[in-house]
């Protein structure tokens, strides 16, 4: 018999939208360049409009305070953002040992006295962080891919109040890759993105195409600039190339999804929190998140005594349940995780499996369930 499959790693990217996919089956693909002048290009110009106004008010983030731009993903907004603060010399850059790579990497960009990984811990303490005179852009991950853990509006607060208020060139840039079908959109998540000089999202993680996500910017930043791509006048001219609209209108489709599922969170918590407790239970894991502050509904991810994450996902796979090694952006075999030996966990490292759930895993709870006690057991015996 075929063992049924169960995909486990919505952080790494989410399932097409249903509302998507019954769009792309429609065959209403008929886009045309918004660039164009003719009233074909038009209607694709009216499209990304109406997406952008429609994005501003999800969002709740004032369309006379920022613009919008759009592009590939947070990986590319935050290239752009590190690429002008480094290479036009405007600045430093500091993020935190548990941001995503694609913030930290951006260190060979700066000279060393220019950028700064700041260290965390369960508390989110950061009393030894010191800004400088200089403009500073600072990363903020509202929700951490790994440790689920919700960076709140009242630490960021208690941050600008110390740093940002009597020193004008802090600029947060957050990066919300996985605020959307993780978490409550609850108006404190409101408020955190409207201290933010600078948002970024990436569609496929919330169920619209791949290889398009947007950035919120404050309008100081509108001349202040420079293009990252060259070679055209789209998106204000910081990003030039043809845009995706096909992918842009997916992002209205995907997150309208969003919202008529919003109720579905307490219970895609309530299936983390059963496997949780089949982990707390069983001797042989250990949950090195599991004291963090606010955490995603959706997240878990445990650590075995002494196998690696390599030995551990065949038992995983083999009942269908489709988890991932940590961060997918690394891709191939696992490698020791960075964040876990930064926590004191360096004997762990390798040792960590994430699962990440998606409302559709609801309609497979008991089975998912039943392969997940299956796998466990089938661990203990290795
Ligand atoms: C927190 C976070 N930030 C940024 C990224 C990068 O997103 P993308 O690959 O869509 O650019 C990811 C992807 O996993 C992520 O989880």
């Amino acid at each position: 018999m075929k063992t049924k499959q169960f995909y486990l790693d919505h952080n790494s990217t989410s399932p097409l939208s249903k509302k998507v996919k019954h769009f792309l089956k429609g065959g209403e693909v008929d886009f045309f360049n918004p660039n164009s002048l003719h009233p074909l290009g038009q209607s694709s110009h009216a499209v990304v409009y109406e997406v952008t106004q429609f994005l501003h008010d999800y969002f709740r983030i004032p369309s006379d305070e920022f613009f919008l731009i759009y592009h590939s993903g947070v990986t590319e907004g935050l290239n752009l953002l590190a690429h002008h603060f480094a290479e036009d010399k405007l600045g430093e850059m500091k993020c935190f040992i548990s941001d995503h790579p694609c913030a930290y990497e951006q260190a060979q960009r700066f000279k060393s006295s220019q950028f700064e990984l700041i260290s965390t811990n369960s508390d989110f303490e950061f009393e030894s962080c010191k800004f400088s005179e200089n403009p500073t852009l600072l990363n903020w991950t509202v929700v951490n891919n790994l440790s689920g853990h919700v960076f709140d509006y009242q630490t960021l607060k208690k941050f600008k109040n110390r740093f940002i208020q009597d020193n004008n060139s802090v600029f947060v840039h957050i990066d919300a890759a996985q605020l959307i079908g993780k978490t409550e959109l609850k108006k404190e998540v409101f408020d955190l993105l409207n201290i933010a000089s600078f948002i970024s999202f990436s569609g496929h993680k919330f169920g619209a195409l791949k290889g398009v996500g947007f950035s919120f910017i404050h309008n100081t930043w509108k001349k202040k600039m420079n293009p990252f791509l060259y070679g055209g006048e789209q998106n204000y001219k910081i990003r030039a190339s043809t845009m995706n609209t096909l992918g842009i209108y997916s992002l209205k489709l995907a997150l309208e999804e969003q919202r008529e599922k919003a109720d579905m969170l307490v219970k895609v918590e309530e299936l983390r929190n059963e496997m949780k407790n089949l982990l707390e239970q069983d001797k042989q894991w250990i949950l090195p998140f599991s004291n963090f502050k606010t955490e995603s509904v959706n997240t878990l991810s445990f650590c075995h005594h002494s196998l690696a994450s390599d030995r551990l996902l065949p038992a995983f796979y083999a009942h269908g349940l489709y988890v991932s090694p940590g961060s997918a952006c690394t891709s191939g075999a696992a490698k020791p995780n960075f964040y876990l030996e930064e926590l004191g966990h360096k004997h762990l490292a390798k040792n960590l499996i994430r699962v990440s759930l998606g409302a559709e895993n609801l309609e497979n709870k008991a089975e998912i369930l039943g392969a997940f006690t299956q796998v466990l057991e089938n661990i203990r015996k290795m």
